[in-house]
């Protein structure tokens, strides 16, 4: 652990509060890989996510902002499919301000829209997952994502886990600063991993028992309860994992072992109400299915009851929380899906690490 107990305080990266950025031209990446269902965003809370770090940037004078993402696996092509521009009036809404969408990321189409743009308007760039160099975290691609700019700011805690150029390759050639919305997450997450208050409850759930096999051993170091729920949980029994008798798996279920039971609702619920701080990631059962929704809103709502520290993150479980309109009832709600289980187990996170090694 010792990759985290360097950004304990949050030391080594460059913020953006740090900088100066009168007249600058900066390209700040953002996460916009949202599902789209017949043209309609369903995660909109990773919309909102870079507002304060715009708001800040827009309030100096003369500066000029692009926003660069991905959306999707394009593979390397331009695919309408996959096309930014279909975020664009959303985007102007949640960010109150006028949007010019540029149907590039690179090259002269992006100095131009720059040249041209007005007070208080931003630029949206097309999805930089259309160029291959991209995720090949091509130097030469590298470079052209930065040439139209001064500055860069990263502020998409979810693709930090990706060492892509429009992440970690372009800051060997630009000024590079963490984002507002960055700093938020690693605070956030350095609280409940670093000492958290006691007792402390992670709650795991999902499918891939091999991807949070390291989250659930990393909790038991510090955590005093881990409980298992949703596929992994039968992948757990079925494979007779063994665990510390910190991690309680399922004692009952519903139907076909697609929801926790109630004895097993009751208990989980009891060491919740009990507990100081909560982290949860990934559904009980097969939520999107009645009735085996019961176990994940039994526990979802013994969550938002509780007056401890909680943390949520991962797409399914944010789903459930923007479908029940609980999100205003959790202390910190992370972007992160990949992101989030790659740094509560410990792991490097390249775009972090990028911005740490760019301090003078
Ligand atoms: C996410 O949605 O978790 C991030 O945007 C990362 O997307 P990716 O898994 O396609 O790299």
């Amino acid at each position: 652990m010792l990759y985290a107990i360097c950004f304990m305080n949050n030391v080594s990266i460059k913020k953006i509060q740090e900088g100066v950025f009168l007249d600058k031209k900066i390209l700040v990446r953002a996460d916009f890989n949202v599902a789209l269902e017949d043209g309609k965003i369903k995660e909109k809370f990773k919309l909102e996510a870079c507002k304060k770090t715009i708001d800040h940037l827009s309030a100096q004078s003369g500066s000029k902002v692009a926003l660069i993402s991905h959306l999707g696996r394009p593979e390397g092509k331009k695919n309408p499919e996959f096309s930014l521009e279909q975020i664009k009036d959303e985007l102007e809404i949640i960010l109150e301000r006028k949007i010019v969408f540029v149907n590039d990321c690179v090259g002269s189409e992006v100095s131009k829209a720059l040249d041209a743009l007005n007070v208080g308007e931003i630029i949206l760039l097309e999805n930089v997952r259309f160029y291959e160099g991209e995720e090949k975290n091509d130097v030469e691609f590298s470079k052209k994502l930065a040439e139209n700019f001064d500055v860069y700011i990263n502020d998409a805690f979810s693709v930090c886990h990706r060492n892509q150029a429009s992440v970690t390759g372009i800051t060997a050639h630009i000024e590079s600063y963490a984002g507002l919305r960055l700093q938020e997450e690693i605070k956030n997450l350095n609280r409940v991993i670093h000492e958290p208050e006691s007792p402390a409850t992670a709650i795991i759930g999902g499918a891939k028992i091999e991807t949070k096999l390291p989250l659930i051993n990393n909790f038991e170091k510090a955590y005093s309860h881990i409980l298992v729920g949703g596929k992994i949980a039968n992948e757990a029994i079925d494979q007779k994992l063994a665990f510390s008798p910190k991690v309680i798996l399922p004692f009952d279920f519903a139907k076909d072992r697609f929801d926790i039971g109630p004895k097993t609702i009751r208990r989980f619920k009891e060491i919740i109400a009990q507990s100081k701080v909560i982290v949860w990631n990934g559904p009980m059962g097969k939520f999107e299915e009645q009735p085996y929704d019961i176990g994940t809103r039994e526990i979802l709502d013994a969550i938002v009851e509780s007056d401890a520290f909680t943390l949520i993150g991962g797409g399914e479980s944010v789903q459930v929380l923007e479908e029940n309109n609980l999100m205003n009832k959790i202390s910190f709600v992370s972007t992160g899906g990949g992101a989030m289980l790659e740094y509560l187990s410990g792991n490097q996170m390249p775009g972090i690490e990028a911005l740490r090694m760019k301090k003078e």
